[in-house]
């Protein structure tokens, strides 16, 4: 842990030195990260509701769409289409394995490098795309690039950062992805006027900038002291500490690293370990906090705003615009969350967005409803459209103070060291998961679900929503390696994990030699 670590009394220990410009440098890197992922949420929905890329590459999808009296819920409703979309869920998914081990084998910074090359390339094939097969090929680069950079960007910030602004950066990751989201509704708005097939090029070639950028950074930002120590190279970690800390006095911060360093090459198999009876509710957390995040339905509205506004009737262009003020609203929200979460708590935050959530969807359901029926025909009146616009905004803003942020700021600061970079491979991991289950399965649900598919997602979080009511302890201001004492202390999971005297039975495997 760079910045500061926990003394053995518990207290917080702070080294010398500043927040330097090599920690800002860390922070716009970070945020470009945050983009690549965003820029791809966000585009895909724009460009596939573009005629000219549906024309080009799905006619049978264009032709449907055509058709006046067609059942308003299919009209989307191709597995190709669907495969475009989901594709770079998989990739990205598969990759992060790889990117784990090339992280903490060869250093962040490779792990970066071969993402953001990775990345350009799927941006130059897809802008290029002349068939299906080139755009999947494409969005598959595009998954392995973000697979790793989501798994190398958080842990080279993590270990750069101050210990103080380290909360915030987190926030600042979500921040980033919404910022891509909206630059990608943003550009697909511009690029839908553009005749021809160079609108949707554009909008997918344009992904090469916040990689660019990613790549440059990866070229001459220093590597963190914990992998080169991690790897051998004292000497060089410390003139790294120097310069980021802006001080000389690093012998704490580097004997810590090196400490920690040491302590985790004692635990040979984290994997192993997170399955003991201790880690439970971390387990349980890391596991089902990425999972309901998905299946708020979120994604419906950052992949396929722009087709859901088509088929509730919009025309081409207020669809788009739907599409732009959803994502500014998402990126808005997220202030609010980082600006309350340290005060009023995560609880606080994620049952009152479980509720406005709930609420805005059963109504958009209700609304749906009673205008398209279960036939999915008929058209929906001026004041009914906007009513499902604010619904909709009402639930993306719920969403971004909500389970957006804390969706990756819970995961990861309740697991103990020891197990802390399996426990986030998990959360990365279960989140793409199941991004790519909901990319994939939607287009198919709205047909067949109809309006009662936001019954299906307001059920969920109902249910998310009790869970959290029931089981997560406040982890709000809590020191991260006292964290253990929170699920002690909890009416559930204190029954669940050992007792004290239990406890040395359970100690974390030692290393085999
Ligand atoms: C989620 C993404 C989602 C985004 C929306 C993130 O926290 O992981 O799946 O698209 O928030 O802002």
């Amino acid at each position: 842990m760079a910045g500061g670590s926990f003394a053995p009394t518990g207290e917080v220990k702070h080294y010398a030195g500043k927040v330097t410009g090599f920690v800002v440098i860390t922070c716009i890197v970070a945020a470009f990260g945050g983009l690549i992922f965003g820029y791809d949420i966000g585009v895909s929905g724009g460009v596939t509701s573009m005629d000219a890329f549906l024309k080009q590459f799905f006619p049978q999808v264009y032709a449907k769409q055509l058709q006046a009296h067609e059942n308003q819920y299919c009209k989307f409703d191709s597995e190709l289409l669907t495969m475009f979309t989901s594709s770079l869920y998989v990739a990205g998914l598969l990759a992060s394995f790889f990117a784990s081990s090339m992280t903490r084998l060869y250093g962040r910074l490779p792990s970066m490098l071969f993402g953001g090359v990775t990345f350009l390339i799927g941006s130059a094939v897809n802008g290029a795309a002349k068939d299906v097969t080139m755009l999947i090929v494409g969005r598959v680069l595009l998954g392995v690039g973000v697979g790793f950079a989501n798994q190398s960007v958080p842990v080279y910030l993590s270990e750069m950062a101050p210990a103080k602004i380290r909360g915030a950066l987190n926030m600042c990751f979500q921040l980033a992805i919404t910022i891509g989201i909206f630059a990608a509704n943003l550009v697909n708005y511009g690029t839908s006027k553009i005749n021809g097939d160079y609108g949707w090029r554009i909008s997918l070639a344009l992904a090469a900038v916040p990689a660019i950028i990613m790549l440059a950074g990866a070229v001459f930002l220093p590597e963190t002291p914990n992998s080169l120590i991690e790897r051998g190279q004292v000497e060089k970690a410390k003139a790294i500490i120097q310069k980021i800390r802006g001080t000389s006095e690093v012998e704490e911060e580097l004997q810590d690293i090196i400490d920690a360093s040491e302590a985790s090459k004692q635990v040979a198999h984290p994997w192993a370990n997170i399955l003991q009876k201790k880690y439970r509710p971390q387990l349980v957390m890391a596991i089902a906090i990425p999972m309901f995040q998905q299946f708020t339905g979120i994604n419906i509205i950052m992949f396929y705003a722009p087709v859901l506004f088509k088929t509730l009737g919009f025309g081409d262009e207020a669809s788009l615009m739907s599409a732009v003020i959803s994502g500014l609203v998402n990126v808005l929200a997220t202030f609010v969350s980082i600006g309350t979460v340290d005060k009023f708590g995560r609880r606080a935050l994620f049952l009152e967005g479980g509720v406005q959530m709930f609420i805005s969807q059963l109504l958009v359901g209700v609304v749906i409803g009673k205008t398209f029926g279960t036939s999915g025909t008929g058209t929906i009146t001026k004041g009914s459209a906007n009513f499902v616009l604010f619904l909709i905004c009402a639930y993306v803003a719920a969403f971004a103070w909500s389970w957006g942020p804390l969706g990756w700021l819970v995961p990861s600061e309740i697991f103990p060291l020891e197990v802390r970079s399996a426990g986030q491979c998990i959360n990365v991991a279960v989140n793409l998961l199941f991004t790519f289950v909901i990319a994939q399965v939607f287009l198919s649900m709205l047909c067949h679900l109809k309006f009662g598919l936001f019954f299906f997602f307001a059920g969920w979080v109902l249910l998310m929503t009790i869970f959290i009511f029931f089981f997560l302890p406040e982890t709000k201001n809590v020191p991260i390696e006292e964290m253990e004492l929170i699920w002690r202390k909890h009416w559930f999971w204190g029954k669940i994990i050992p007792q004290e005297d239990d406890r040395a039975q359970s100690k974390p495997k030692p290393a085999q030699s």
